[in-house]
């Protein structure tokens, strides 16, 4: 019996071709596919500007920088997210904070970053960015912060390394005055302020791609090999902005600049008669060396062909884990809101390990005997030595509640039906 990981990625002989193919050319990097694996992408989600990076960290570092944040500037992260989203802004020297999260769906809690965002205000601290992530692959309510991102004039990135296919519906303009949802109210406001309309034009509840809302500055993605696509390594950093992505693709290579309508100092870069000399370009900014490679861009052009069969996959896992776990006493579910359709990059259970006589280590190491990998994701980021002090756990019950039962169930697209039965089986029998 082969080991089930909590991940994996699915790589077939089309994957395998074009790496190889690339190996045969004359560009291993700076070549032409990254730019049409930015293309894809931008298709894929619906925006008009990708740009890729070496990982889903240097593309939340690339947002950070092109977002101008810096020292003397707060940024706002939720409490269960992993790392990155929160060392971007420790990254370029900001001060980083944690609020809590929606005990039901576990995304950012609107109202817990409301709180802390209007106590900063009045303490004459006011938080200048927010990083959301739809953790798992569940958006988080994005109406809801698109409006607090208008309301206190926050720089918004979008981490959706977790979310990439995921959709969520945006509320009709008009919709239920008396019993309201925070995102109703949301919508309603984001369209006040005119920032960008969340319903459609009919003022019909209208439905968004993760990444092609153009209200979030930037959104961020990862294809770390556990995620919806693999580059092996890479990322990719959307935005609705022209300006945004060629400042992102310019850091994202040393700060360079080729484009002769942007040099800065022309003499140098022209000859008297005014022709550009053929081996100048000014480095304008301190840059990274953050670039995906032609054979990872090669690698994503042919996941990304096959995501909609992955989604599926992943979506028809979670189904029959929630089918056949449902009711198990102790194991509860974290909860879908209406509208969302999930990505499912993670399949998570909430387990009442006590209530069963048992503990988390305990449950992982024997579903491990029977050769089955799970996770935690994650130990909330304020609980890290590097971050203790940071956040108050006492603050953040949803958080710590929350991941003291977690556990990530195995879930990836290659994963068979025969092998998610041996899941359920094995999790039923070790907790009793
Ligand atoms: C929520 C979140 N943000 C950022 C990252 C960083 O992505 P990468 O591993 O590609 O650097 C990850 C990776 O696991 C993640 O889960």
């Amino acid at each position: 019996m082969t080991d089930i990981p909590y991940g994996r990625q699915q790589i077939g002989e089309d994957e395998i071709a074009a790496v190889v193919e690339v190996l045969r050319s004359d560009f291993l990097t700076q070549g032409p596919l990254v730019e049409r694996f930015e293309e894809a992408f931008a298709r894929t989600v619906g925006a008009p500007y990708a740009v890729a990076c070496s990982s889903g960290t240097a593309a939340l570092h690339l947002a950070a920088l092109a977002a101008g944040l810096g020292p003397g500037d707060r940024v706002l992260v939720p409490a269960i997210t992993f790392v990155a989203s929160a060392n971007a802004g420790r990254f370029v020297g900001a001060e980083v904070a944690f609020a809590d999260i929606d005990g039901d769906d576990l995304t950012l809690s609107p109202a817990a970053a409301e709180a802390v965002l209007e106590q900063a205000r009045r303490a004459g601290r006011p938080f200048r960015a927010l990083v959301t992530v739809d953790l798992a692959g569940h958006p988080c309510d994005m109406a809801a912060f698109g409006r607090l991102a208008d309301a206190y004039g926050l720089i918004w990135i979008a981490d959706a390394c977790h979310a990439l296919g995921a959709t969520w519906t945006a509320p009709a303009r008009n919709q239920g005055s008396s019993g309201e949802s925070a995102s109703g109210q949301a919508s309603a406001r984001s369209q006040e302020s005119g920032s960008e309309t969340v319903a459609a034009g009919s003022g019909q509840a209208r439905e968004w791609r993760i990444g092609e809302w153009p209200r979030p500055d930037f959104t961020v993605f990862s294809f770390h090999p556990v995620k919806h696509i693999t580059t092996g390594e890479g990322g990719m950093v959307v935005t609705h902005d022209a300006r945004r992505a060629a400042r992102v693709r310019r850091l994202r290579s040393h700060g360079i600049v080729r484009d002769p309508e942007q040099f800065v100092f022309r003499e140098e870069a022209c000859e008297p008669g005014g022709q550009v000399n053929p081996w100048y370009y000014e480095v304008q900014a301190l840059g990274f060396n953050y670039r995906l490679t032609e054979l990872q861009s090669a690698l994503g052009l042919v996941q990304l062909r096959r995501l909609p069969a992955f989604l599926a996959r992943r979506r028809a896992i979670a189904d029959r884990y929630r089918r056949e776990l449902t009711g198990h006493p102790g194991i509860r579910f974290p909860v879908v809101r209406p509208g969302c359709q999930h990505a499912w990059h993670l399949a998570i259970v909430r387990i009442d390990y006590a209530g069963l006589g048992t503990t988390r280590g305990q449950v992982m190491r024997r579903l491990r005997e029977r050769g089955i990998g799970t996770q935690v994701h994650y130990i909330p980021v304020p609980m890290m030595p590097f971050y203790a002090g940071s956040a108050l756990m006492a603050e953040l019950p949803h958080a710590l509640g929350y991941y003291r039962e977690a556990l990530s169930l195995p879930i990836f697209p290659g994963m068979g039906e025969a092998e998610v039965a041996r899941v359920i089986e094995a999790l039923r029998e070790v907790l009793g």
